[in-house]
């Protein structure tokens, strides 16, 4: 297993690669804008392929890596199912799993910090952004932050965790690195509290002041979608509208891009084929399943996913790939559902 803990001085903020394997496909979790290059280089280096770039929530404190890593790697990018960002290709919730090759990820909703806080579990480990500190907890202050869904976030999820499990933070400004469950239940100030009501007093009266980056960061941070206009001009993009009016022709294949977990949770377009985003430039290359279905069979390929990103990059890459005949559902299955489309769960 490939697995770095990199460190951003400016912001104290801690992010993740993980790889099942060098050469094999990689994640990386609460990525930082500046430091994208060095993550890139480390990955060429690695030879690993970014597929998914995760936030834990949406940060206050530095602007996020998310957007570069798409534009520049055409990732997948993952936040929680309540942030309020404008855009990221796939939204988690409590109990999913999130999967690149070798690694698999359980996604623990751990609200408080923010109201769109997420904890990752791998294994031995759990990555806890600003949930859960080494011997601190993230303030509750600002963001729709919730000092008595914090408590029940640490106290009801985390420290059920063995107690062994190894706590990877999100920030740490003293300098340690790595903790553990339990040694964060006997030895974190915060977490010496007899009730929740002296955790919400504690967390209360910390009197903090704001991040000096915040009132940059957090704008920047909710718009992080993917620039979709120019796919559009280019005469790539479908509205839900146009499209109830193509599908079931004879000459159109609808490609679901999304993972299976994603299909069953919330259904799929009636007659669509599954081909998952990362299997893409195999299955556009002269012999794989689109290949064939566009150049021999003469099929236009109608791609989408669950909000638009997936499939204006799929469309991209199908047409750099020489498949001419294909075209994206802007907006993604979220807008098919807004245009009453039909689903088949
Ligand atoms: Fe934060």
């Amino acid at each position: 297993m490939v697995f770095r803990q990199l460190f951003d001085s400016v912001s104290c903020t801690y992010s993740y690669l993980l790889a099942g394997r060098g050469g094999g496909e990689a994640l990386i979790i609460d990525p930082v804008l500046d430091k994208v290059d060095r993550y890139l280089q480390l990955m060429r280096e690695l030879d690993l392929r970014l597929v998914k770039a995760v936030d834990t929530h949406l940060h206050a404190d530095h602007i996020t890596g998310l957007g570069a890593l798409r534009d520049r790697t055409q990732c997948i990018t993952v936040m929680g199912e309540r942030s309020r960002v404008d855009v990221v290709s796939m939204r988690v919730t409590d109990g999913d799993r999130l999967q690149v090759e070798g690694i698999e990820l359980e996604v623990i909703y751990t609200p408080g910090h923010t109201d769109d806080s997420c904890s990752f579990r791998m294994a031995d480990r759990v990555f806890t952004g600003d949930t859960l500190l080494i011997r601190g907890t993230g303030r509750t202050d600002f963001q729709n932050g919730d000092a008595r869904a914090q408590y029940e976030s640490i106290f009801g999820r985390l420290l059920r965790l063995p107690d062994e499990t190894l706590v990877y933070p999100g920030h740490d400004y003293k300098g340690d690195t790595v903790s553990t469950i339990g040694e964060e239940r006997r030895c974190n100030p915060r977490l010496q509290v007899k009730s929740i009501d002296e955790y919400v007093e504690l967390m209360h009266n910390l009197k903090l002041a704001n991040p000096k980056m915040m009132d940059v960061a957090v704008p920047a941070n909710m718009k992080v979608g993917l620039q979709q206009q120019e796919i559009a001009r280019r005469g790539w993009a479908t509205t839900a509208e146009e499209a109830l009016g193509i599908i079931g022709q004879p000459d159109v294949v609808l490609i679901d891009l999304r993972e299976r977990a994603e299909r069953e949770r919330h259904g799929t377009i009636p007659g669509s084929v599954h081909v998952p985003y990362p299997t893409l430039p195999e299955s556009t290359s002269a012999g794989g399943m689109l290949y064939v279905l566009a150049k021999s069979a003469g099929k236009r390929l109608l791609f989408y996913c669950a909000f638009g990103e997936r499939s204006a990059m799929a469309v991209q890459a199908a047409q750099d790939a020489g498949l001419r005949a294909c075209c994206h559902l802007n907006g993604g299955l979220a807008a098919w559902k807004a245009a009453g489309g039909p689903i088949v769960q």
